[in-house]
């Protein structure tokens, strides 16, 4: 049996809004058509046809971007309707070799496998296939009509609907999974001579109804099935995303100590026993490595982090983390920022595009950018380097061993050699040799007395 999918991804969502079509919003890490596309990728169907329109490119881009084994795109030019949608698809999608075929929207996020497994299940043996669910309040959708013995009979819009019909509360997912042939023929004589003066995918379902295989309705979750509509929803699905992104990480052996203010997104991966402190943001292709401990109050976006570092209250972008470092309090860790094992970036540091040898501590209040550190260097408190000229950025190259005093200013391009010192509070203009003290400064003075003195001028009045 061949099995395919049309995906509904063509309409403005007017609801959310935006400049942005809606299927393109992200949400827990992942765009509403990319979630939707990844429920698909375990049911290993032979064609995935996913319906453009609005921001026909940029949605095509996105699904392109999925990677999924025969995906092809169809542009739906004028919105005329989701049964509109779904013909464009069944004409030009290249579905003549498909027996089945579900057809799901792009604005459910929530969307598992499990349900599709049950839907293509039941496909087999009816012409049609609901997905339907149950709401308190179903205003808005579709309902399931069904005739005296039980059995589906037609789908009909809120806006079309009886008084009596708008109080029935099992509603339409719109996924469905179809007899490709019977939903070719139906879709074929759709009219549009409804409320809102579309062709309703949803008026295949009487015709279908009409015939010996007949359709039949499966059962969801509310929270596996609802679409996204406006932001608010977005915001509910995000919710619930994340809470089983956190249970997934809890099940595979991390520690989140709270989830409700920990936020996951869906790629990060968290190894064995790290702990995820509260107030943490894991975001992009973000990995954690064991017994790491990330956070409280820390973002990192596709940060990596090796086993047993730990990381407080800073937050990480594009940096790379070697195993056993220790990051943080208040630490800006930018892109291309590679630190060695066992090394330290403390509080109140930056840094930008350097790299830190193993064991090589940053203690206090750095800027470090465009550099390069070897091993077991220290660099003291308050050292910048000076990587721009107002025109380009220039490299520091600190030796193994250094020891660089406090509050050194190093000029870029500049070397401190393999175990050079700078003296505290120096100015670094020019290479300092291996093993040698760069010191910029002038003698000190020391005036003795000097606050007696200070206090009988005042006291003359002067
Ligand atoms: C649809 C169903 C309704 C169901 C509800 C569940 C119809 C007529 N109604 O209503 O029974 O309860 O979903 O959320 O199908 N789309 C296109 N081209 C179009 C129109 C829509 O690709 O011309 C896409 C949209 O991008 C969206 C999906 O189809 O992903 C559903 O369209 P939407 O307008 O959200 O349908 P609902 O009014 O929610
Ligand atoms: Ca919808």
């Amino acid at each position: 049996m061949t099995r395919a999918a049309i995906v509904l991804a063509a309409g403005k969502g007017t609801r959310f809004r935006s400049e942005q079509a809606k299927v393109l919003h992200p949400v827990a890490g992942r765009t509403m058509l990319r979630w939707v596309l990844e429920s698909l990728r375990p049911l290993e169907l032979e064609r995935v046809v996913v319906v453009v329109g609005h921001q026909a490119d940029a949605v095509r881009a996105e699904a392109e971007a999925a990677d999924l084994p025969g995906l092809t795109t169809v542009v739906q030019d004028e919105q005329r309707g989701t049964g509109h949608a779904a013909r464009v698809a069944v004409e030009q999608g290249g579905l003549e070799a498909a027996e089945t075929v579900l057809v799901l929207p792009g604005d459910v996020p929530l969307l598992e496998s499990e349900p599709l497994e049950r839907l293509l299940a039941s496909a087999a043996e009816s012409a049609a296939t609901i997905l339907s669910f149950e709401l308190a309040d179903p205003t808005g959708y579709g309902r399931i009509v069904r005739d005296s013995s039980g059995a589906v009979s037609r789908i009909v819009e809120h806006r079309d609907a009886s008084e009596a019909e708008r109080a029935i509360t099992e509603v339409n997912s719109s996924i469905y999974a179809f007899d490709r042939a019977a939903l070719t023929d139906e879709l074929g004589r759709l009219s549009s001579l409804n409320e809102q003066g579309e062709e309703y995918l949803t008026d295949v379902v009487a015709p279908l109804a009409e015939r010996e295989a007949g359709v039949d309705a499966v059962s969801a979750a509310a929270d596996t099935v609802a679409g996204v509509n406006d932001r608010a929803q977005l915001a509910e699905a995000g919710v619930a995303l994340r809470a089983r992104i956190l249970e997934g990480l809890m099940a595979a052996g991390a520690t989140v100590v709270d989830p409700a203010t920990t936020y996951v997104e869906a790629d990060v991966v968290v190894g064995t026993d790290a702990v995820v402190m509260p107030g943490t943001h894991l975001e992009g292709a973000t990995r954690i490595g064991s017994r790491a401990c990330v956070g409280p109050d820390s973002r990192l976006v596709d940060a990596e982090v090796g086993d047993d570092a730990t990381i407080a209250y800073s937050v990480v972008l594009g940096a790379r983390i070697g195993p056993g470092a220790d990051v943080g309090p208040f630490t800006y860790l930018r892109g291309g920022t590679d630190l060695g094992p066992a090394t330290k970036a403390g509080a109140f540091v930056e840094m930008k595009n350097a790299s830190v040898g193993e064991g090589s501590k940053v203690p206090h209040l750095s800027y470090i950018g465009d550099a390069e550190i070897g091993r077991g260097a220290n660099v003291g408190a308050a050292t910048v380097t000076a990587n721009y000229d107002g025109f380009a950025k220039h490299r520091t190259v600190i030796g193994d061993g250094a020891r660089i005093g406090s509050d050194t200013m190093l000029v870029a391009p500049v070397r401190v050699g393999i175990d050079a010192y700078t003296g505290a509070g120096s100015v670094i203009t020019t290479d300092v040799p291996d093993g040698a003290l760069g010191v910029e400064r002038n003698e000190q003075r020391t005036i003795e007395g000097y606050s007696e003195h200070k206090r009988a001028k005042h006291e003359r009045g002067g």
